[in-house]
């Protein structure tokens, strides 16, 4: 299994953290070159490689860490989505209308055509993120929920190979509801830094 995250800022940099501290080899992208990126992939840790967008897309998973209004853009750069698995960090404090009255991630994977399409990593600010999920007596509660709720599941386990605890909700509209902003409200869990005793 390989892993890119395209989008290098602060959620992009907070998840090479945690591949990082499991010395997990993990691209970074952004539009900008990797030459551009590399001192401070390089200062993360010696797993995080940035490579060009078109080189970091050959990943079999994608982490999203761009601005929402981006996402086609990359969506864009390649021809098929087809065995890929995205995973949609992104938040839209968008009006409705803007999104067809959809959960911006039901909007964001019609861009995305034919992959397993996966809503997480989103609730907490970028910088408890980049911190250790692992403390004592607990790990940190990521959320994860999409409509193909057999995506999820390898996402689960990338959660937990992470150190984080997944908490699955089911499909966007139902429990990942919960995670969404949705026409400018946060939804409940935003925010919410829960940690579980057991993975
Ligand atoms: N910040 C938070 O605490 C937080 C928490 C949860 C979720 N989020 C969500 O996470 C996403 C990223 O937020 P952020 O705060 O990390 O933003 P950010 O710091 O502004 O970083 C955005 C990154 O995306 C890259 N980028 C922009 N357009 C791109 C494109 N078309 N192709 C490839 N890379 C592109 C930018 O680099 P270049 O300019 O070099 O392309 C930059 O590295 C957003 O959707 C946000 O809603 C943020």
């Amino acid at each position: 299994m390989s892993y890119a995250i395209v989008g290098f800022g602060k959620v992009g940099q907070a998840l090479a953290h945690a591949f990082a501290r499991k010395n997990i080899e993990i691209t970074v992208a952004s539009r900008r070159p990797p030459e551009a990126l590399a001192p401070q992939a390089r200062a993360i840790g010696p797993t995080v490689v940035a490579k060009s967008l078109r080189d970091a897309l050959e990943a079999d998973t994608i982490i999203l860490a761009v601005p929402f209004e981006e996402h086609r853009e990359v969506a864009n750069a390649l021809p098929s989505w087809k065995g890929k698995t995205v995973i949609d960090t992104m938040n839209a404090l968008v009006p409705l209308e803007e999104v067809d009255g959809l959960p911006s991630s039901a909007f964001a994977a019609k861009a995305f055509t034919g992959a397993s399409f996966v809503k997480g990593f989103n609730h907490l600010i970028a910088a408890k993120l980049a911190a250790d999920p692992v403390v004592e007596g607990g790990h940190r509660v990521v959320f994860l929920s999409g409509d193909d709720e057999d995506a999820i599941a390898p996402v689960a386990a990338l959660a937990k190979q992470l150190g984080f605890a997944p908490v699955k909700l089911g499909k966007l509209s139902e429990g990942g509801a919960l995670v969404h902003a949705r026409d400018r409200v946060w939804g409940q869990l935003i925010f919410q830094d829960l940690f579980k005793t057991e993975q």
